[in-house]
């Protein structure tokens, strides 16, 4: 074997709940795809009816080699209404865990991953000031209830998300002013300027709250049941300087990834996301450079930015790294076993640094709902029939799980 990994390393696919269990009416996504006009290209509808699912789903990432699988939990069920808790919906996510343990998969729960109920982002959301502690309420009653079944949490996905998007994606910061936006508020009995769901917070007034959040959720999950390790997530693209870049690289590192970055003390680890590169000149994104294949979504097919983001993330913490996300849409799956591949030979030569590197994750477990771009993009290891619910194998998903069981290639 050329590369080899530790045998305790973990080898993971992820999902997240509005992307796959289906039917949610609750939370504020539900709300945004279902305005005439608005970004949002369909419907999430079913997703992968993951909600029912679950367990024929695990059992096949088990069975395909896989030991952790990351889900997360959807604050809207388990809240509908504020202050309302729901003991059937956190059985529901309690059953998930054991499935995971039946079949010797370690669980990894999200306690946020975008989505949040209506309630919360109607009164202010992601801007308002006592949304970190209504989140470690959620916490600290989900934590109560699963938390001796949950080894490893992460508090929010992400963080820094909005002002990411909205450093490359021109239409994002103007999202709030459209027309469509205020209708969705309306909806909610709120309006444009309070209604703020996770991915439109103000970069400023967001990363406050979110912080703030974060470190609250920290503290409760860490007080609950259980001896749970916990961290947050960081969409993080390897920031390189285009030619007179360097400035504008090194201010857009700062703001988009060192504060959040500085955020993580005290946690156990760090959750590191990453799907490709961002170049930068004097003036701002460079976009894709000539030459280079793109994916699906339009990035540059740039597997080295895992190992890239892996070094930044260690050296600004300190703390062990777990790739949480990493991979790539596209419909040739001899693509995306190169791009992994690639990805692994990076995250070994960390290893071999002495970087401790826990596990690596596989965005995504099946082909899903893929937020305002609806089920075009196909990120999974397994293909899911629109229609009729069928899991399909796709080759990528047997030769990363034969690796999981090699611990190596
Ligand atoms: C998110 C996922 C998303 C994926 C692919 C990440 O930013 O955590 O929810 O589906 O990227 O775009």
């Amino acid at each position: 074997m050329e590369i080899t990994f530790p045998a305790t390393f973990l080898w993971g696919t992820a999902t997240a709940a509005h992307q796959v269990e289906g039917g949610n009416v609750y939370n504020d996504n539900w709300v945004l795809e279902h305005v005439p006009g608005s970004s949002y290209v369909e419907s999430s509808g079913d997703a992968c009816d993951h909600y029912h699912r679950y367990r024929e789903d695990i059992a096949l990432l088990a069975e395909l080699g896989f030991t952790l699988y990351r889900f997360s939990l959807e604050w809207s069920r388990i809240e509908p209404e504020e202050g309302e808790f729901s003991l059937a919906q956190l059985d529901h996510y309690r059953r998930m865990l054991a499935t995971c343990h039946e079949h010797g998969i370690t669980p990894m729960v999200t306690f946020h991953h975008f989505t949040s109920p209506r309630w919360l982002a109607a009164s202010g959301g992601w801007e308002a000031q006592d949304t970190p502690e209504k989140f470690a309420r959620f916490c600290e009653r989900a934590v109560a209830h699963l938390g001796d079944l949950m080894p490893f949490a992460c508090t929010l996905n992400e963080v820094n998300i909005g002002p990411l998007l909205m450093s490359f994606v021109p239409d994002m910061n103007a999202v709030r002013s459209q027309p469509w936006f205020e209708v969705a508020a309306r909806k909610v009995d709120s309006d444009a300027s309070r209604f703020t769901p996770f991915l439109y917070a103000d970069p400023e007034r967001g990363r406050a709250t979110i912080l703030a959040a974060h470190r609250r959720a920290v503290d409760a999950i860490k007080a609950g049941a259980g001896n749970c390790s916990v961290g947050l997530t960081l969409a993080m693209q390897d920031i390189q300087a285009g030619p007179g870049g360097e400035e504008m690289a090194a201010r857009m590192r700062r703001e988009l990834l060192d504060v959040y970055l500085e955020g993580t003390h005290g946690d156990d680890f760090i959750g590191v996301q990453t799907y490709s590169r961002q170049r930068f000149g004097p003036d701002g994104p460079l976009g894709a450079e000539d030459g280079v294949e793109r994916t699906q979504m339009g990035y540059e097919f740039w597997p080295e930015a895992l190992e890239a983001t892996i070094r930044y993330a260690n050296a600004a913490t300190g703390l062990p790294v777990i790739v949480t996300e990493n991979g790539l849409s596209t419909e040739d799956d001899t693509r995306r076993i190169a791009y992994i591949e690639r990805a692994l030979r990076g995250v070994a030569a960390c290893l071999r640094d002495g970087i401790d590197v826990r596990g690596y994750t596989y965005w995504s477990a099946m082909d899903n709902f893929e937020w305002s771009l609806g089920y075009r993009p196909t990120f999974g290891l397994i293909a899911v029939n629109r229609t009729t619910q069928k899991r399909s194998v796709k080759p990528s998903a047997r030769w990363l799980g034969d690796v999981a069981r090699a611990h190596g290639f």
